[in-house]
């Protein structure tokens, strides 16, 4: 007996083969997808093993435009399915002046393309069943684009941003919509687009272990944005309160009066 299906993009290594283990221990069965088979048989044999539920594997790139069709078809009409994590992403990029326009195309085809239709599939079909979970994996970056090369962060803000549009949609229904932040945690991704854990100091990295087991506490706790380490969840609502405190000016008939052009109010306090 299972609590139904997760299915797990990105599920050969790092957060996604860790959100398998914790799925499998909670008694879900799954259905993994990535690219690497020999990786996600290892997985699923040992899980099997451990957990007895059952578990599919589906070898997809979800950047080559029918496998990504492929998952989204198993994803509407698989029987069972209650949980997307949509987690398969890479990193990397490099400054905008000088990336390689090919990887910026796989890039956003693999975070931004198939994560939206991914998710598009499964609100559609959860929202017609009335419950189901739809999990995706942003990271903290959204927050501070500054700091990175543009283009990754770029892609896990509009993560976000789909995200907290979803939930607020979904927001009356049984369904459920997380986006998990995560900061530096110790998987392959440093290494696979070129960098290194190594560089950055070890109070700011997270073991892939911890980092899931608080996404999926968060999930306990109905958070919309889960970020695992940060201490005090009213820092968040106190970003929250500064958003919603300028969404009132955000569109307006005039122009802002320190523009002083003709459709300014001209008493700058009105
Ligand atoms: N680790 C961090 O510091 C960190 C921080 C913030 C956010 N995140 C986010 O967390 C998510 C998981 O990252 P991770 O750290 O676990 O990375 P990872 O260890 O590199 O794992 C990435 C997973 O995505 C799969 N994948 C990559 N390209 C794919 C493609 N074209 N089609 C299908 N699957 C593909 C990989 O499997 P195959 O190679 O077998 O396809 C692998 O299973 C990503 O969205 C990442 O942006 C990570």
């Amino acid at each position: 007996m299972t609590r139904g299906t997760a299915i797990i993009t990105g599920a050969s290594t790092g957060i996604g083969a860790t959100y398998a283990d914790r799925l499998a221990k909670r008694g879900y069965g799954l259905l993994l997808v990535a690219r690497d088979r020999p990786r996600m048989e290892t997985l699923a044999a040992r899980l099997v093993r451990e957990t007895g539920v059952g578990i599919q594997i589906v070898k997809a790139d979800l950047t080559v435009t029918d496998q990504l069709l492929s998952v989204e078809m198993m994803l509407r009409s698989e029987p069972g399915i209650v949980m997307l994590v949509n987690n398969a992403g890479i990193g990397g990029g490099g400054p905008l002046q000088s990336a390689d326009p090919t990887y910026l195309d796989q890039l956003i085809a693999l975070n931004v393309r198939a994560t939206t239709r991914l998710a598009a599939a499964a609100a559609r079909r959860f929202g017609g069943e009335k419950q189901g979970t739809i999990i995706n994996i942003s990271s903290v970056t959204a927050l501070f684009p500054e700091r990175m090369d543009p283009v990754y962060p770029a892609t896990k803000a509009y993560l976000l941003a789909l995200s907290q549009s979803l939930a607020a949609q979904l927001a009356a229904s049984d369904v459920r919509v997380q986006v998990v932040m995560p900061g530096a945690t110790r998987t392959e991704i440093w290494e696979r687009a070129g960098g290194s854990l190594d560089s950055l100091p070890s109070e700011i990295i997270m073991d892939v272990d911890d980092l899931v087991d608080a996404a999926l506490a968060g999930l306990d706790l109905g958070e919309i944005v889960t970020i695992p380490s940060l201490p005090d969840h009213s820092d968040w609502q106190r970003y929250e309160d500064a958003r919603a405190h300028l969404q009132p000016n955000l569109s307006r008939s005039n122009p802002a009066a320190r523009y002083a052009v003709a459709g300014s109010p001209t008493n700058p306090a009105g």
